[in-house]
């Protein structure tokens, strides 16, 4: 950062948490917890899914929030300056740069799928959707706009919703982000419950099939099925959708922590946000579209609709029930206006990695690392647009299993590098509560060992047989290719500009300890 500049602040303890809340509930919460669910055994995969919680989840939060805060104090809002003020090695900013890279490609295909939600917002306002006949009228409205009747209709959308990122974050961190959240976060939970609500009194729509009910459809979801818990599978995709869902290891919550006062608590503040979080996937987004689907649909089409991804779900599924249901252009409006606000908190959040980077370590002034950053997310949104399989390469490799070695490398860093002891007590200064010392022993011991296991069994499972796109078909190789360019292209700017850093020199010359 440059000298004389004040680095911005939470302007409120409320609003920070409603921004942190924002940053971790999202598209992951509604779409993607429901179909990895319905998936993976659903009661099944709710064992794995708490276990990764309680010993990944939550321990990550807090290294998170400790390690953001502590970099905050140095003006660093950034892995790069953080792991620097931890680890005495030159190599330390390096391995930070996972911190930026990760985020900055995430958000890329984030922000264009949360622009599906924005047209879908529209469409379902204007009465389009409730003109469709059937479910393949949704799938083939769905696939035109996706570009089977030209791109027109997504760029629009696509720009419009780059444009509204670009507005919220231009504002700055309270200004923008924190004020997004103190609306969009209230209105999310309020529009959830409306749709719950109306789930729940739904009984049984389908004249003649009484057994197709909500309450059959919950069971469906959470009756555990046991045998399956042996699936290595399982717990991968548990704590896989754990990652996704609190934005841990994107360095995403860091960043945001690095707002935060150096008094401020993170122990309580840390687990009411896993807690919003929690309440937002486990109990409404579970109670929305895996139900509804069984109630309106029948449970082989659930298996169905869960084998063909969150997409389906949301755009085909979803648009398709409310067409059933009593007000419901207005429930199909709410759902996609939800949708998008999840969407936006999130990628404000995604994006700010980048944009502290270039304030933080380069200097930049706000609006011009918001133009930037902008720009590029635009520009590369382009090729995830156009690209068959783009979107699907970069998730693996940045959304998937980068987030699992960045947790690693965190963990490693902060817990054993910097020692658990100091680490322990960064997390427990200011604390509103106190933390039991089992804690201490997680962090120490389980979640390292349990990453470790996990990057092992990803790698083993899905890493080589991605590395080599086996599988893919002849059309989608050269893009995929070109989704690796353009990762390896980020990572290497990225070096580049922390080797420009002169923030991050200085820290070089004057270690921390
Ligand atoms: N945590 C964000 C989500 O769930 C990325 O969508």
């Amino acid at each position: 950062m440059r000298k004389g500049k004040v680095r911005e602040h939470w302007a409120s303890r409320f609003g920070l948490i409603l921004a942190m809340a924002g940053n971790a509930i999202g598209l992951g919460n509604f779409l993607r917890f429901p179909v990895q669910a319905a998936a993976n055994g659903g009661g099944a995969f709710m064992i794995p899914y708490f276990v990764a919680l309680l010993f990944l989840g939550i321990p990550l939060m807090w290294v998170e929030w400790a390690l953001g805060r502590l970099g905050g104090t140095k003006g660093h809002g950034t892995a790069p300056g953080m792991f620097e003020m931890i680890w005495k090695s030159r190599a330390a900013k390096y391995f930070g740069l996972l911190g930026i890279a990760l985020p900055l490609c995430v958000v890329i295909y984030y922000t264009f799928i949360e622009s599906w939600t924005l047209a879908f917002c529209f469409y379902s306002a204007n009465g389009t959707l409730s003109q469709m006949a059937n479910a393949h009228s949704f799938h083939d409205f769905f696939n035109g706009y996706l570009g089977g009747n030209g791109y027109t209709a997504a760029y629009v959308f696509f720009v419009l919703t780059v444009l509204a990122n670009l507005v919220v974050m231009w504002r700055g961190v309270s200004g923008g982000i924190e004020k997004l959240a103190r609306v969009a976060m209230p209105m999310l939970f309020i529009f959830a419950a409306i749709l719950v609500v109306r789930t729940l009194t739904l009984g049984s729509p389908v004249p003649g099939h009484p057994e197709r009910n909500v309450f059959n459809g919950l069971a469906f979801l959470w009756n555990p099925q046991f045998d399956r818990l042996s699936e290595t599978k399982i717990w991968i995709a548990a704590a896989g959708q754990v990652f996704f869902t609190l934005s841990v290891g994107f360095g995403v919550i860091s960043c945001y922590a690095s707002y935060l006062r150096k008094s401020d608590d993170i122990a309580l503040s840390g687990l009411s946000t896993v807690t919003l979080n929690e309440t937002a996937e486990v109990v409404l987004g579970g109670s929305l579209a895996i139900p509804l689907a069984f109630a309106f649909l029948g449970a082989g089409a659930v298996t169905a609709i869960a084998g063909e991804g969150p997409f389906s779900l949301a755009f085909v599924t979803m648009p398709l029930i409310f067409k059933g249901m009593p007000f419901g252009q207005l429930l199909s409006t709410i759902w996609f206006t939800l949708l998008f606000f999840a969407g936006i908190t999130s990628s404000v959040a995604l994006a700010q990695a980048a944009i502290a980077f270039m304030e933080d370590e380069i200097g930049w002034s706000r609006q011009k690392a918001v133009g930037a950053i902008s720009f590029v997310i635009f520009a590369c949104g382009n090729l995830v647009m156009f690209g068959p399989g783009v979107l699907g390469e970069i998730d693996f490799w940045a959304g998937t299993i980068g987030i699992v070695i960045f947790a690693l490398i965190e963990v490693i860093l902060f817990i054993w590098i910097f020692g658990a002891d100091k680490a322990w007590a960064e997390i427990n200064a200011g604390a509103d509560i106190k933390l039991p010392r089992i804690v201490y022993y997680v962090l120490k011991y389980i979640t390292p060992i349990y990453l470790a296991a996990l990057v092992v069994a990803w790698t083993a499972q899905d890493g080589i047989s991605v590395a080599l796109m086996k599988g893919v078909s002849a059309g989608e190789v050269p893009w995929r290719w070109g989704a690796r360019l353009l990762i390896a292209v980020i990572l290497g700017a990225l070096i580049i500009l922390i080797r420009r850093s002169r923030h991050l020199k200085k820290d070089e010359a004057h270690s921390h300890g």
